[in-house]
């Protein structure tokens, strides 16, 4: 009898004790007996570079990458898919067989699978609002642009970020950026993304209420179990579609599994799993 090879994945972050990815990715390899392990590993803080190689000596075949490592996984990795070249984060490595290491972003993807295929939300002449101009929105202004919205408006607590983040990707069509107290200027949107680090907070980003009308969706990236303040506003103040980010979640790891595994897994069984568990 042939000896079954379990190969080794896990996600790397710090903290990681909360992270779902091990049940998700459990419930993937389910689905079709895939022979595969999913742990977490607690990357010490100043040997982020360090523990990724030994995990790869040790026959680790690809890791999913979080808060606070994407952008060393992103120099660590000798290519770069298209999503993470520009993104400047990766948060799936690909441990290849010549010894390279493969860094791909699968944020964006999971976000715009989330409002298309499982909300049925189309994003194309759309105007959109992204809060926030760190990693989590630089992440995904890139797949947001490829659906050809009307126009992307980008607002941050630090303006200038906003502005420069505007900048950096206004080839790929109308992107501003500004300033919370800008947006007044700006009418409605009909999509609103919150990417700031503010619902971890518990705190809503100062965003005007002229912004939102009643066919409004509002998506918030953050999720933790319960709704986060800008989902409240959101309810509060008449969204057609009030949002949060299990699902991205969810697909953006379906889409790590398929580049790892070349199979992309089932992901409405293990949403409704987690929507009852969680
Ligand atoms: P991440 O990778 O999660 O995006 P980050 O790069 O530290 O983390 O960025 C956090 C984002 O949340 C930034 O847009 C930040 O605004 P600043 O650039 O002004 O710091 C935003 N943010 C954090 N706390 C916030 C708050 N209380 N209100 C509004 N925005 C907030």
């Amino acid at each position: 009898m042939s000896k079954v090879i379990i190969e080794k994945y896990a996600v790397i972050g710090n903290p990681i004790e909360h992270s779902k990815s091990p049940i998700i990715h459990g419930m993937f390899a389910q689905q079709t007996d895939d022979a595969m392990s999913y742990d977490t590993i607690l990357g010490p803080l100043d040997e982020f570079v360090e523990t990724v190689k030994k995990f790869q000596q040790e026959g680790g075949k690809g890791l999913n990458v979080t808060v606070p490592f994407k952008e060393q996984a992103w120099e660590l990795a000798d290519e770069l898919s298209k999503y993470a070249q520009r993104a400047g984060a990766v948060n799936t490595l690909v441990f290849k067989d010549d010894g390279s290491i493969f860094g791909a972003n699968t944020d964006g993807i999971g976000l715009i699978r989330d409002f298309k295929v499982n909300h049925k939300v189309s994003l194309t002449d759309k105007r959109i609002l992204l809060m926030g101009a760190g990693g989590a929105g630089k992440g995904v202004v890139q797949p947001l642009m490829e659906e050809s919205p009307a126009c992307l408006v980008i607002a941050n607590r630090t303006p200038e970020r906003a502005t420069a983040l505007a900048a950096e990707f206004n080839d790929l069509g109308d992107i501003t950026g500004g300033s919370f107290n800008d947006l007044r200027d700006q009418g409605r949107f009909d999509i609103i993304i919150n990417a700031t680090a503010a619902s971890l907070q518990g705190i809503m980003p100062p965003l005007p209420e002229s912004c939102l009308y009643e066919e409004s969706v509002c998506y918030d990236m953050m999720y933790g179990g319960r709704p986060t303040s800008f989902e409240y506003w959101s309810e509060d103040n008449g969204a057609s579609l009030v949002l949060n980010g299990l699902g991205m979640l969810v697909e953006q790891a379906a889409e790590s599994y398929a580049i790892w595994r070349g199979r992309m897994p089932e992901t409405k069984p293990v949403l409704d799993s987690l929507l009852v568990t969680w």
